[in-house]
């Protein structure tokens, strides 16, 4: 079934075409590409560089991410403008000098096997509007991450101070994009993480930064609360625990630790 993979190439990587040809129409006659290993060999330059320019948009980048410079002629002036190294040296799209553009190959593949072989092989009828594109994954981003795991990967590095940076970082960059999901459960999940590894103290800056953004958060006090008491807090868990009631009175496991908690005369450490 060979035969099927230009096919299905074309109509996962192709969606924005129209649009991108007339573009195009303005940078005058271009050679045929001449070293296309997993497109179709043949494909005209137009719809690569179509291609190309759902990449770019995909991983928030530009064409020199994954295209190496050509070397240029000792002494020449430089060549035409590449379109697309953005004021850098002229590409040359043909080298495979570059670990990205290598890589891209391999996540085309994946591509490919993604909507032709699993899901078309769990019965799904694939189209264009609901096969999976670089996009479906990397939402803006060259290496996509959950925020969770960019917080916990921070905290592993550098700590918990490093976390809360970079989260007031990425949100100022990202908010309103799809790269990053800064709704109010994104730092509970971050800061359980965090608690699960032994590293309360992570969690609590973390789960204090999400009151800073959500501050009718009861799933963030009752964060609070539970890593309080894995650091043997008692004080603090009840104290956040209240505010979590007080935010949502029919919150019955926020109720039910609390009765637990005040039962016996509370122990701060
Ligand atoms: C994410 C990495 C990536 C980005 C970004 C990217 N490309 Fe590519 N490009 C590739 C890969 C991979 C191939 C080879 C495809 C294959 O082997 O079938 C390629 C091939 C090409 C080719 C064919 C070259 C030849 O002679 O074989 C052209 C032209 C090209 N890209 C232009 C561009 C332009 C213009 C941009 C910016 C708008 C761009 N590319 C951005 C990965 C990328
Ligand atoms: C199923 C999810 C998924 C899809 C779909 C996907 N990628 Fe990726 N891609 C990843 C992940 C995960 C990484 C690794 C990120 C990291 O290293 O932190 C990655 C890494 C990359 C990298 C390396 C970035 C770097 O600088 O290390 C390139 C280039 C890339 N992808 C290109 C593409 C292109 C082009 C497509 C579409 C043809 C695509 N990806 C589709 C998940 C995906």
């Amino acid at each position: 079934m060979n035969f099927r993979r230009p096919l299905m190439l074309a109509s996962v990587f192709v969606a924005a075409l129209p649009a991108v040809l007339a573009a195009q129409g303005r940078g005058g006659p271009q050679e045929p590409p001449k070293n296309l290993q997993v497109l179709p060999k043949d494909m005209p330059r137009q719809q690569v560089t179509a291609i190309m320019n759902n990449f770019t948009a995909a991983l928030g980048v530009n064409c020199a991410y994954c295209h190496a410079a050509a070397a240029a002629p000792a002494g020449a002036a430089p060549a035409a403008p590449a379109g697309g190294g953005r004021g850098g040296p002229p590409l040359d799209y043909s080298l495979d000098d570059k670990a990205q553009k290598k890589i891209a190959r391999e996540m085309m593949k994946m591509v490919t096997d993604v909507n032709g072989k699993y899901l078309a092989g769990a019965g799904l009828t694939m189209d264009a509007r609901n096969s999976v594109t670089c996009e479906t994954c990397h939402h803006g981003l060259a290496k996509p991450k959950t925020l969770r795991n960019a917080l916990g990967g921070a905290i592993d590095a550098k700590g918990a101070d490093s976390a809360v940076a970079l989260y007031r970082e990425l949100r100022t960059r990202y908010y309103g994009a799809a790269a990053y999901d800064f709704s109010e459960n994104s730092l509970v999940a971050a800061a359980t993480d965090a608690s699960r590894a032994n590293k309360s103290p992570a969690a609590l800056a973390l789960l204090k930064l999400n009151l800073e953004f959500y501050d009718k958060s009861a799933a963030t006090y009752s964060a609070i609360a539970n890593t309080s008491l894995a650091s043997n807090d008692t004080a603090s868990a009840i104290a956040a625990l209240k505010k979590a009631i007080e935010l949502q009175p029919n919150n019955q496991q926020a109720q039910g630790l609390l009765t637990r908690l005040t039962a016996k005369p509370p122990q701060t450490k």
